[in-house]
């Protein structure tokens, strides 16, 4: 049964046809996406019902902000498509009544994020589970932790294998840092390889080594690694210590060969000899090991820290671009800034000159979009001559942007 553009309920929640349908009521498009593809905040348009007993009430009511914890639980139990709602502009629309933290709008075609909340959540889960399993001395547990690990990498690669640009928008969290991190350098250290070319088995193992080149802070006391002063001489060698204790750690699983072992254990060596733990130079470094330092490096100094705030990307980047050479190898830097969404289309940032937050709409320029200020309703080319004094102060999240901090 179709009425007014709808497509009827079963048809609602059970998949198949199209990975996107449109259907229009009342000036607002509805579309009908794959739940990998739904954005998490966006707004439900119709009921959702269990796929067994369609009489049932529903699980989820029309109106609802869908969340990243309803998207998984949803997938959990096969329902593969929802209809969300949009307006014919592409900017989602906040239910009026529904949302008590929508001020405004969020751009929501281009504002996807590389990674799936779906998939993020599964790797963010399945990489507390390795942490977990680290701290006893189970070899078979942290072998299939590890193996669990490679199936969501896959997943990754292959979500990424035909983008043209990543944005690591919304991978980012000051919560359970360490596993976000490591998602975040997984998806750097990916489009860094695909920007250089490499083959698809070449950027699988880079991936795997992305997301264990940390995993020896797991076996670092928790309170010299979140210490809000600076580190003594002798927490500075303990923190030091995480690469070598990752590639120990690492002998666990036979998942990874010894090459996947050095490129962690050099994840923090530096192309002019003054990283450790070795002091390696140039390209004695391993290609993985030197493309995950640079990922490393831009997600550590973008992410905010109980010992610091999160510096913009556009100071990371200068920050990365003046030490080309010196600290890391300039292609891969090269290849780096050239795959980078640095302000993607949908994410907030915070102006200078007192002009408040504004909400990225395009970034034909990388470091200079084009926004819309939240406060007042007029749109800024940050490229145009008269805002050219105007800088990006840092990327806002979403829950602070929505005053729920
Ligand atoms: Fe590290």
């Amino acid at each position: 049964m179709v009425a007014e553009g709808y497509v009827s309920k079963p048809d609602a929640v059970s998949g198949g046809g199209a990975r996107r349908a449109e259907y229009t009521r009342g000036g607002v498009a509805l579309d009908k996406l794959n739940i990998d593809d739904i954005m998490p905040n966006s707004v439900l348009a119709q009921d959702v019902f269990g796929q067994i007993d369609n009489t049932s009430l529903p699980l989820l009511r029309k109106g609802s902000i869908i969340s990243a914890e309803y998207l998984y639980k949803l997938k959990e139990r096969n329902i593969n498509y929802l209809y969300v709602k949009r307006k014919i502009s592409g900017i989602l629309l906040s239910e009026p009544g529904t949302n008590p933290h929508a001020r405004f709008s969020i751009p929501y075609e281009k504002s996807k994020s590389s990674v799936s909340p779906i998939v993020r959540k599964d790797a963010v889960k399945s990489l507390r589970a390795l942490h977990i399993v680290s701290q006893g001395s189970d070899a078979q547990a942290t072998a299939n932790a590890v193996n669990h690990l490679c199936d969501v990498l896959t997943k990754i690669v292959d979500g990424l294998h035909t983008s043209k640009t990543v944005n690591i928008h919304q991978l980012q969290s000051v919560d359970e840092y360490i596993y976000h991190h490591t998602l975040s350098v997984v998806v750097i250290s990916l489009a860094i390889g695909q920007g250089l070319g490499l083959g698809k088995t070449t950027l699988f193992n880079i991936a795997q080594c992305a997301l264990m080149h940390d995993v020896g802070k797991y076996l670092t006391p928790p309170e010299v690694l979140n210490k809000k002063e600076l580190l003594n001489e002798s927490e500075l060698q303990t923190v030091k210590r995480h690469a070598v204790t990752g590639f120990e750690y690492m002998k666990k699983s036979d998942m990874l060969t010894e090459t996947h072992r050095q490129a962690i254990v050099l994840h923090h060596e530096k192309i002019d000899g003054t990283g450790y733990p070795l002091g390696m130079k140039g390209e004695k470094i391993p290609l993985w090991s030197r493309i995950i330092a640079v990922a490393d490096v831009y997600d550590a100094m973008t992410s905010r820290r109980p010992y610091r705030d999160a510096l913009s990307p556009s100071e990371a980047y200068e920050y990365i671009q003046g030490l080309a050479y010196y600290s890391f190898d300039f292609d891969i830097v090269r290849a780096f800034i050239n795959k980078m969404e640095f302000y993607p289309v949908g994410c907030i940032i915070e102006l200078s000159s007192g002009l408040g937050f504004a909400i990225v709409l395009e970034a034909l320029n990388k470091l200079r979009p084009r926004v819309k200020r939240l406060d007042v309703d007029s749109e800024i080319d940050l490229c145009d001559i008269r805002y050219l004094n105007v800088t990006i102060k840092r990327i806002v999240p979403y829950e602070e942007a929505l005053g729920r901090k």
